[in-house]
Protein backbone atom coordinates (compact mmCIF):
# COMPACT_ATOMS: atom_id res chain seq x y z
CA UNK A 1 0.00 0.00 0.00
CA UNK A 2 1.22 3.28 -0.85
CA UNK A 3 2.67 5.86 1.98
CA UNK A 4 0.01 8.28 2.02
CA UNK A 5 1.87 10.16 4.78
CA UNK A 6 2.88 14.33 5.07
CA UNK A 7 3.95 16.69 6.93
CA UNK A 8 2.13 20.11 7.38
CA UNK A 9 3.35 23.45 9.89
CA UNK A 10 5.17 20.82 11.78
CA UNK A 11 2.25 18.32 12.33
CA UNK A 12 2.69 14.85 11.08
CA UNK A 13 -0.70 13.77 9.22
CA UNK A 14 -2.09 10.28 8.05
CA UNK A 15 -2.56 11.48 4.52
CA UNK A 16 -2.49 15.03 2.58
CA UNK A 17 -6.39 15.29 2.88
CA UNK A 18 -7.70 18.47 5.02
CA UNK A 19 -10.93 19.74 5.46
CA UNK A 20 -10.65 23.99 5.03
CA UNK A 21 -12.69 26.17 7.28
CA UNK A 22 -16.29 26.05 6.58
CA UNK A 23 -19.72 25.75 8.46
CA UNK A 24 -19.08 22.15 8.67
CA UNK A 25 -17.05 22.22 11.58
CA UNK A 26 -19.94 24.20 13.33
CA UNK A 27 -21.50 20.32 14.74
CA UNK A 28 -19.30 18.49 16.45
CA UNK A 29 -21.13 15.60 14.81
CA UNK A 30 -19.90 16.63 11.40
CA UNK A 31 -16.37 17.19 13.23
CA UNK A 32 -16.63 13.42 13.90
CA UNK A 33 -17.71 11.94 10.76
CA UNK A 34 -15.35 14.29 9.03
CA UNK A 35 -12.71 12.37 10.79
CA UNK A 36 -14.37 8.84 10.40
CA UNK A 37 -14.24 9.44 6.66
CA UNK A 38 -10.62 9.68 7.14
CA UNK A 39 -9.64 13.41 6.94
CA UNK A 40 -6.22 14.09 8.38
CA UNK A 41 -6.57 17.66 10.06
CA UNK A 42 -9.76 19.96 10.25
CA UNK A 43 -9.49 23.89 9.83
CA UNK A 44 -12.43 25.58 11.76
CA UNK A 45 -14.66 28.16 10.13
CA UNK A 46 -12.90 31.33 11.18
CA UNK A 47 -13.22 33.99 13.75
CA UNK A 48 -13.93 37.35 12.39
CA UNK A 49 -11.71 40.19 13.66
CA UNK A 50 -15.52 42.26 13.14
CA UNK A 51 -17.17 39.78 15.59
CA UNK A 52 -14.40 40.94 18.34
CA UNK A 53 -14.16 44.43 17.64
CA UNK A 54 -17.19 45.70 16.60
CA UNK A 55 -16.37 49.02 18.07
CA UNK A 56 -12.17 49.35 17.44
CA UNK A 57 -10.38 52.14 16.21
CA UNK A 58 -8.53 50.38 14.19
CA UNK A 59 -10.77 48.48 12.23
CA UNK A 60 -12.73 51.69 11.48
CA UNK A 61 -9.81 52.99 10.26
CA UNK A 62 -8.85 50.77 8.06
CA UNK A 63 -12.79 50.35 7.09
CA UNK A 64 -12.64 54.42 6.27
CA UNK A 65 -10.04 53.72 3.49
CA UNK A 66 -13.20 51.94 1.15
CA UNK A 67 -16.50 51.87 2.73
CA UNK A 68 -16.83 48.94 0.35
CA UNK A 69 -14.75 46.72 2.00
CA UNK A 70 -16.82 45.88 5.13
CA UNK A 71 -19.31 44.26 2.87
CA UNK A 72 -16.70 42.78 1.27
CA UNK A 73 -14.62 41.03 4.12
CA UNK A 74 -18.03 39.78 5.18
CA UNK A 75 -18.77 38.34 2.00
CA UNK A 76 -18.55 34.69 3.08
CA UNK A 77 -22.62 34.98 4.34
CA UNK A 78 -24.49 37.71 3.85
CA UNK A 79 -26.00 37.74 8.14
CA UNK A 80 -22.61 36.83 9.93
CA UNK A 81 -24.58 36.80 12.94
CA UNK A 82 -25.57 33.84 11.28
CA UNK A 83 -22.73 31.79 10.81
CA UNK A 84 -20.44 32.58 13.68
CA UNK A 85 -21.58 32.95 17.57
CA UNK A 86 -18.64 35.20 18.55
CA UNK A 87 -14.93 35.17 20.43
CA UNK A 88 -15.87 33.59 23.42
CA UNK A 89 -18.16 30.32 22.03
CA UNK A 90 -16.06 30.29 19.43
CA UNK A 91 -12.93 29.09 21.69
CA UNK A 92 -15.26 26.51 23.93
CA UNK A 93 -16.19 25.00 20.56
CA UNK A 94 -12.59 24.58 19.29
CA UNK A 95 -11.96 23.07 22.98
CA UNK A 96 -15.11 20.39 22.23
CA UNK A 97 -13.56 19.61 19.06
CA UNK A 98 -10.28 19.25 20.63
CA UNK A 99 -12.52 16.49 22.89
CA UNK A 100 -13.98 14.66 19.97
CA UNK A 101 -11.58 13.99 17.63
CA UNK A 102 -7.81 13.08 17.78
CA UNK A 103 -6.74 14.72 14.43
CA UNK A 104 -5.35 17.76 14.23
CA UNK A 105 -7.27 21.18 14.78
CA UNK A 106 -6.42 24.31 13.24
CA UNK A 107 -8.43 27.60 14.29
CA UNK A 108 -8.62 30.57 12.03
CA UNK A 109 -8.34 34.05 12.28
CA UNK A 110 -10.08 36.18 9.61
CA UNK A 111 -8.72 39.83 9.93
CA UNK A 112 -6.60 42.95 7.90
CA UNK A 113 -5.57 46.08 11.01
CA UNK A 114 -3.52 45.45 13.56
CA UNK A 115 -5.53 45.74 17.05
CA UNK A 116 -6.34 44.02 20.45
CA UNK A 117 -8.42 41.71 18.44
CA UNK A 118 -4.97 39.87 17.82
CA UNK A 119 -4.91 38.98 21.48
CA UNK A 120 -7.34 36.08 20.23
CA UNK A 121 -4.16 33.89 18.33
CA UNK A 122 -2.91 33.51 21.73
CA UNK A 123 -6.69 32.81 23.24
CA UNK A 124 -6.78 30.24 20.26
CA UNK A 125 -3.96 28.42 21.06
CA UNK A 126 -4.82 28.12 25.06
CA UNK A 127 -8.01 26.62 23.44
CA UNK A 128 -6.17 23.70 22.58
CA UNK A 129 -5.54 24.59 18.73
CA UNK A 130 -2.77 22.31 17.08
CA UNK A 131 -2.30 25.44 14.80
CA UNK A 132 -3.36 28.71 13.46
CA UNK A 133 -4.46 29.91 9.90
CA UNK A 134 -4.97 33.36 9.50
CA UNK A 135 -6.90 34.88 6.86
CA UNK A 136 -5.87 37.85 5.44
CA UNK A 137 -8.52 39.50 2.90
CA UNK A 138 -9.31 43.16 2.12
CA UNK A 139 -10.53 44.85 -0.36
CA UNK A 140 -9.13 48.21 -1.85
CA UNK A 141 -11.65 50.54 -3.24
CA UNK A 142 -9.68 53.68 -2.43
CA UNK A 143 -7.60 55.23 -5.35
CA UNK A 144 -5.07 56.74 -2.76
CA UNK A 145 -4.23 53.18 -1.53
CA UNK A 146 -1.37 51.99 -3.08
CA UNK A 147 -0.38 48.05 -3.27
CA UNK A 148 3.07 48.75 -1.13
CA UNK A 149 0.96 50.13 1.59
CA UNK A 150 -1.24 47.33 1.99
CA UNK A 151 1.18 44.67 1.14
CA UNK A 152 2.81 46.16 4.37
CA UNK A 153 -0.22 45.98 6.33
CA UNK A 154 -0.80 42.58 5.68
CA UNK A 155 2.96 41.66 6.48
CA UNK A 156 2.95 43.79 9.87
CA UNK A 157 -0.31 41.61 10.66
CA UNK A 158 1.83 38.34 10.23
CA UNK A 159 4.49 39.84 12.28
CA UNK A 160 1.80 41.14 15.67
CA UNK A 161 0.33 37.39 15.34
CA UNK A 162 3.56 35.92 15.40
CA UNK A 163 4.74 37.82 18.54
CA UNK A 164 1.24 36.38 20.21
CA UNK A 165 1.55 32.66 19.63
CA UNK A 166 4.25 29.57 19.51
CA UNK A 167 1.51 27.84 17.53
CA UNK A 168 2.64 27.38 13.39
CA UNK A 169 1.03 29.87 11.37
CA UNK A 170 -0.17 29.60 8.15
CA UNK A 171 -1.88 32.76 6.63
CA UNK A 172 -4.30 32.16 3.74
CA UNK A 173 -4.16 34.66 0.81
CA UNK A 174 -6.09 35.61 -2.09
CA UNK A 175 -4.61 35.47 -5.53
CA UNK A 176 -5.15 38.97 -6.17
CA UNK A 177 -1.34 40.30 -6.23
CA UNK A 178 0.84 41.93 -8.21
CA UNK A 179 4.02 40.43 -7.70
CA UNK A 180 2.78 36.95 -5.31
CA UNK A 181 6.39 35.62 -4.57
CA UNK A 182 7.61 38.80 -3.35
CA UNK A 183 4.74 39.35 -1.14
CA UNK A 184 4.96 35.21 -0.18
CA UNK A 185 9.20 35.51 0.79
CA UNK A 186 8.05 38.44 2.80
CA UNK A 187 4.85 36.86 4.80
CA UNK A 188 6.94 34.13 5.55
CA UNK A 189 10.13 36.34 6.89
CA UNK A 190 7.32 37.88 9.22
CA UNK A 191 6.65 34.35 10.20
CA UNK A 192 4.33 32.11 8.65
CA UNK A 193 5.19 28.66 8.16
CA UNK A 194 2.97 28.07 5.46
CA UNK A 195 0.97 29.50 2.87
CA UNK A 196 -2.91 28.33 2.01
CA UNK A 197 -3.40 28.96 -1.64
CA UNK A 198 -6.13 30.33 -2.10
CA UNK A 199 -8.62 31.98 -0.73
CA UNK A 200 -12.14 32.08 -3.13
CA UNK A 201 -14.56 35.05 -2.67
CA UNK A 202 -18.07 35.21 -3.75
CA UNK A 203 -18.47 37.98 -5.94
CA UNK A 204 -21.71 40.02 -5.52
CA UNK A 205 -24.63 39.38 -8.28
CA UNK A 206 -26.94 42.46 -9.29
CA UNK A 207 -31.18 41.28 -9.02
CA UNK A 208 -32.34 43.27 -11.71
CA UNK A 209 -35.90 43.07 -10.65
CA UNK A 210 -35.32 44.52 -7.20
CA UNK A 211 -32.06 46.87 -8.07
CA UNK A 212 -30.21 45.20 -5.10
CA UNK A 213 -26.52 43.84 -4.93
CA UNK A 214 -27.03 40.62 -3.68
CA UNK A 215 -24.20 37.87 -2.62
CA UNK A 216 -24.21 34.59 -4.37
CA UNK A 217 -22.79 31.57 -3.17
CA UNK A 218 -21.11 29.32 -6.31
CA UNK A 219 -19.66 26.20 -5.16
CA UNK A 220 -16.13 25.60 -7.09
CA UNK A 221 -15.63 23.28 -9.54
CA UNK A 222 -12.26 21.42 -10.44
CA UNK A 223 -11.30 24.18 -12.96
CA UNK A 224 -10.50 26.46 -10.16
CA UNK A 225 -7.96 24.17 -9.34
CA UNK A 226 -5.58 25.58 -12.03
CA UNK A 227 -4.72 28.55 -10.33
CA UNK A 228 -3.20 27.54 -7.17
CA UNK A 229 -1.93 24.51 -8.96
CA UNK A 230 0.55 27.16 -11.16
CA UNK A 231 0.89 29.72 -8.53
CA UNK A 232 2.45 26.76 -5.79
CA UNK A 233 3.86 25.02 -8.98
CA UNK A 234 5.60 28.61 -9.31
CA UNK A 235 6.99 29.11 -5.75
CA UNK A 236 8.02 25.21 -4.32
CA UNK A 237 11.50 25.69 -4.20
CA UNK A 238 11.67 29.39 -4.11
CA UNK A 239 10.05 30.10 -0.84
CA UNK A 240 10.87 28.24 2.19
CA UNK A 241 6.90 27.00 3.89
CA UNK A 242 4.98 24.48 3.41
CA UNK A 243 1.91 24.82 0.83
CA UNK A 244 -1.67 23.95 0.99
CA UNK A 245 -3.57 23.83 -2.04
CA UNK A 246 -7.38 25.47 -1.51
CA UNK A 247 -10.08 25.65 -4.20
CA UNK A 248 -10.86 23.36 -6.25
CA UNK A 249 -9.89 20.35 -4.86
CA UNK A 250 -12.47 17.88 -5.79
CA UNK A 251 -11.19 14.26 -6.75
CA UNK A 252 -8.13 12.34 -6.42
CA UNK A 253 -6.56 13.67 -9.62
CA UNK A 254 -7.23 17.17 -7.93
CA UNK A 255 -5.05 16.07 -4.97
CA UNK A 256 -2.28 14.46 -7.19
CA UNK A 257 -2.07 17.95 -8.99
CA UNK A 258 -1.61 19.64 -5.63
CA UNK A 259 0.68 17.58 -4.43
CA UNK A 260 2.74 17.42 -7.67
CA UNK A 261 2.85 21.00 -7.84
CA UNK A 262 4.56 20.79 -4.43
CA UNK A 263 1.24 21.18 -2.17
CA UNK A 264 1.45 19.68 1.36
CA UNK A 265 -2.21 19.18 1.61
CA UNK A 266 -5.00 19.24 -0.42
CA UNK A 267 -7.91 21.06 1.14
CA UNK A 268 -11.59 20.83 0.72
CA UNK A 269 -14.75 22.65 1.32
CA UNK A 270 -17.07 22.98 -2.07
CA UNK A 271 -16.95 19.24 -2.41
CA UNK A 272 -17.87 18.22 1.30
CA UNK A 273 -20.58 20.49 0.97
CA UNK A 274 -21.82 19.04 -1.73
CA UNK A 275 -21.48 15.14 -1.38
CA UNK A 276 -21.69 15.15 2.01
CA UNK A 277 -18.13 14.50 3.90
CA UNK A 278 -18.09 10.48 2.65
CA UNK A 279 -16.66 12.08 0.22
CA UNK A 280 -13.30 12.22 1.62
CA UNK A 281 -13.45 8.23 1.84
CA UNK A 282 -13.98 7.74 -1.58
CA UNK A 283 -11.16 10.37 -2.45
CA UNK A 284 -8.44 8.52 -0.28
CA UNK A 285 -9.73 5.18 -1.95
CA UNK A 286 -9.47 6.74 -5.28
CA UNK A 287 -5.76 8.07 -4.69
CA UNK A 288 -4.62 5.12 -3.16
CA UNK A 289 -5.37 3.04 -6.36
CA UNK A 290 -3.78 6.09 -8.82
CA UNK A 291 -1.26 5.46 -7.16
CA UNK A 292 -0.33 1.75 -6.90
CA UNK A 293 -1.68 1.71 -10.77
CA UNK A 294 1.13 4.45 -11.85
CA UNK A 295 3.56 2.94 -9.06
CA UNK A 296 4.00 5.73 -6.31
CA UNK A 297 4.95 4.33 -3.36
CA UNK A 298 4.54 7.92 -1.43
CA UNK A 299 3.04 10.85 -1.53
CA UNK A 300 6.89 12.01 -0.04
CA UNK A 301 7.72 10.78 -4.32
CA UNK A 302 5.38 12.88 -5.87
CA UNK A 303 5.89 16.02 -4.00
CA UNK A 304 7.42 18.83 -6.24
CA UNK A 305 7.77 16.76 -9.09
CA UNK A 306 5.91 19.14 -11.19
CA UNK A 307 6.92 22.01 -9.99
CA UNK A 308 8.45 24.87 -12.48
CA UNK A 309 11.85 24.25 -10.92
CA UNK A 310 11.35 20.20 -12.04
CA UNK A 311 9.36 20.56 -14.98
CA UNK A 312 11.68 20.14 -18.66
CA UNK A 313 9.69 23.15 -19.93
CA UNK A 314 9.33 26.01 -17.05
CA UNK A 315 7.95 28.47 -19.91
CA UNK A 316 4.54 26.03 -19.38
CA UNK A 317 3.95 28.34 -16.28
CA UNK A 318 4.50 31.75 -17.88
CA UNK A 319 3.30 33.66 -21.05
CA UNK A 320 4.76 31.31 -23.58
CA UNK A 321 2.15 28.70 -22.62
CA UNK A 322 -0.74 31.83 -22.91
CA UNK A 323 0.27 32.20 -26.44
CA UNK A 324 -0.21 28.94 -27.63
CA UNK A 325 -3.37 28.51 -25.67
CA UNK A 326 -4.63 31.27 -27.72
CA UNK A 327 -3.60 29.85 -30.50
CA UNK A 328 -5.59 26.10 -30.15
CA UNK A 329 -8.70 28.53 -30.69
CA UNK A 330 -8.41 29.18 -33.88
CA UNK A 331 -9.90 26.30 -35.46
CA UNK A 332 -13.04 27.84 -33.93
CA UNK A 333 -12.71 30.54 -36.09
CA UNK A 334 -15.41 30.39 -39.01
C1 LIG B 1 -19.88 28.14 2.94
C2 LIG B 1 -18.42 28.44 3.04
C3 LIG B 1 -17.89 29.00 4.20
C4 LIG B 1 -16.54 29.30 4.30
N1 LIG B 1 -16.04 29.84 5.46
C5 LIG B 1 -14.71 30.13 5.55
C6 LIG B 1 -14.16 30.67 6.73
O1 LIG B 1 -14.84 30.89 7.72
N2 LIG B 1 -12.84 30.97 6.74
C7 LIG B 1 -12.03 30.72 5.67
O2 LIG B 1 -10.82 30.98 5.75
N3 LIG B 1 -12.52 30.17 4.54
C8 LIG B 1 -13.83 29.88 4.45
N4 LIG B 1 -14.34 29.33 3.31
C9 LIG B 1 -13.41 29.05 2.19
C10 LIG B 1 -13.00 27.56 2.14
O3 LIG B 1 -12.26 27.18 3.29
C11 LIG B 1 -12.15 27.25 0.90
O4 LIG B 1 -10.90 27.92 1.00
C12 LIG B 1 -12.82 27.68 -0.40
O5 LIG B 1 -14.19 27.31 -0.40
C13 LIG B 1 -12.16 27.04 -1.62
O6 LIG B 1 -12.14 25.64 -1.51
P1 LIG B 1 -13.20 24.68 -2.27
O7 LIG B 1 -13.00 24.88 -3.72
O8 LIG B 1 -12.83 23.30 -1.79
O9 LIG B 1 -14.55 25.09 -1.81
C14 LIG B 1 -15.69 29.03 3.21
C15 LIG B 1 -16.23 28.45 2.05
C16 LIG B 1 -17.57 28.15 1.96
C17 LIG B 1 -18.11 27.54 0.69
Amino acid sequence: MPDLTTTYLGLQLKNPLVASASPLSKKLETVRRIEDAGASALVMYSLFEEQITHDSYELDNYLERGTHSYAEAMNYFPDMGNYNLGPEPYLEHLHKIKQVVSIPVIGSLNGISSGGWVDYAHRIEQAGADALELNIYYLPTDPDLTGAELEEDYVQLVRDVRAKVKLPIAVKLSPYFTALPNLAKRIVKAGADALVLFNRFYQPDFDLEELEVVPNLVLSTSNELRLPLRWIAILYGRIQADFALTSGVHTAQDVIKAMMAGANVAMMTSTLLENGVGRIMHILTDLQDWMEEHEYESIEQMRGSMSQQAVAEPAAFERANYIRALNTFDQYVR
